[in-house]
């Protein structure tokens, strides 16, 4: 099995991580992997806010608590954010997993593909992520909240243009997790037409 195909079939999502920051050599390359992503009419109109200070991860820390607090859920609200609104209310609920980095992948707000470009860009980066030796996750709450009043306006001071949505963000880091189990895969609904 060739290098590509085996990151990609042993990449999984870390959710514990040493205080170590990655090396900007490799952040470097995380970012370089990011913007080689295909992207719809190669619009390429993508912003990548690095958060490496540990004071304004842990403000968008309380601002995702408190989006948390004041969302409204019932049985039709999506798993994960009813779940969400539980863990939140945790001392210790931290939604990037207290990874030294965080990626926040943002596009314009009009751009019918800004999901689909940033969702690439994202794969790519967890994918050169494994391929460093480096943990990571994707991370959804800041395009949950990215249009809460408080939470724009931080988005706004971290440099991300206001004009922008939030499609998606990375956590980054070292492993601080003995868990090396994959995620079983279900099995894929395919049909070959000969
Ligand atoms: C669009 C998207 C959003 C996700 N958001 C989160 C998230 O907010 N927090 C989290 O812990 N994992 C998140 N994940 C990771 C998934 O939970 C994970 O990929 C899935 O459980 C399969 O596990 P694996 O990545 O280890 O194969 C997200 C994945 C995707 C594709």
């Amino acid at each position: 099995m060739n290098e590509t195909i085996k990151t990609i079939l042993t990449r999984k999502s870390i959710r514990s991580y040493k205080e170590d920051q990655i090396l900007d050599s490799d952040l470097e390359l995380l970012i370089d992997a990011a913007i080689h992503a295909p992207t719809g009419g190669n619009s390429q109109s993508w912003n990548f806010a690095v958060i490496q200070n540990r004071e304004k991860l842990l403000e968008l820390n309380s601002l995702v608590k408190e989006s948390f607090a004041n969302l409204c859920v019932d049985e039709n609200t999506y798993r994960s954010k009813r779940k969400g609104k539980i863990s939140a209310q945790q001392e210790t609920y931290n939604f990037y997993f207290n990874a030294p980095t965080l990626i926040i992948v943002s596009n314009t707000r009009e751009y019918p593909n800004a999901m689909a470009d940033c969702s690439a860009a994202i794969e790519n980066i967890l994918l050169a992520a494994k391929s460093l030796g480096l943990a990571s996750c994707w991370i959804n709450q800041l395009t949950w909240f990215c249009d809460e009043e408080k939470m724009r306006k931080t988005l706004t001071d971290y440099g991300i243009p206001e004009t922008y949505i939030v499609c998606g963000a990375v956590a980054l880091g070292y492993s601080a997790s003995n868990d090396d189990k994959l995620v079983p895969r279900k099995k894929a609904d395919v049909n070959i037409i000969r």
